[in-house]
């Protein structure tokens, strides 16, 4: 195993689904996923490896901020020689453009985290998706998104969840930001880092603007179909 993921070499599949919550990651493997088998249940952060339409393929927890994803994207790139990475997450809409359960597909991430600003020296550094896998995923949206709307353009990997300081948030939507979220920066970066592929997918939660939630079904309903979506984009 890896100091956080208790699982032997060759338990998990070259594509992973990532979502930040561990119980989305078990609905996932429940719901999509055959012959799923449990591989890691190390701090309650599981990972599931099964088939789906006879691909193998994983999904794995990150928890919440990019400290926690890069523990688990750091361990799956390097010690189990994971190939992609596709974060199914959730995230904020910051502008009108957006409505809740509409999907976000990251074409980069911006961020307050002084991750990047220590690995680069102070540089600022461009954390982009891989563009095959996004472009796959806004075709497979075309026919699987549900009836949400779908973007793709800028989202911003934030540190904190309880911003400090919303007028620079709001900055980033003068420049062109969508959305809010805590973790895609981290992982395109690393997936650049190790020469591997990565992509994040966020279903609006929560509209920072208009104050509107989603339901729990809600939810539960356009993750689904983020899900099929990030498997067909990999997969199919
Ligand atoms: N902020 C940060 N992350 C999020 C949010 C938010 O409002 N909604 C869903 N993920």
């Amino acid at each position: 195993m890896s100091t956080h993921i208790g699982a032997a070499p060759g338990d998990i599949a070259p594509l992973v689904l990532m979502p930040g919550d561990p119980l989305r990651a078990r609905w996932i493997a429940e719901t999509f996923l055959d012959d799923a088998r449990c591989y890691s249940e190390v701090r309650g952060m599981y990972g599931y490896t099964g088939t789906w339409r006879g691909h193998r393929v994983s999904v794995q927890g990150s928890g919440m901020g990019q400290p926690s994803l890069a523990i688990y994207a750091n361990e799956l790139f390097s010690e189990y020689d994971v190939q992609a990475i596709v974060r199914v997450g959730s995230c904020g809409a910051l502008t009108e453009k957006l409505a809740v359960r509409d999907l976000v597909i990251a074409s980069g991430a911006c961020t307050d985290s002084s991750m990047n600003t220590i690995r680069f020296e102070g540089l600022d550094y461009a954390p982009v998706a891989d563009f095959a896998l996004l472009r796959a995923a806004h075709d497979a949206a075309g026919s699987l998104a549900d009836g949400a709307g779908v973007h793709v353009g800028l989202i911003f990997s934030s540190d904190s969840f309880y911003s400090p300081r919303p007028e620079l948030t709001a900055r980033m939507v003068e420049y062109g930001v969508l959305a809010v979220e805590m973790e895609a920066s981290a992982l395109y970066t690393l997936a650049a880092k190790h020469g591997r592929r990565a992509l994040a997918i966020c279903t609006v939660s929560d509209h920072i603007v208009t104050g509107e939630e989603t339901t729990s079904q809600e939810r539960e309903q356009t993750f689904g179909a983020m899900v099929e979506i990030a498997l067909t984009a990999a997969l199919a």
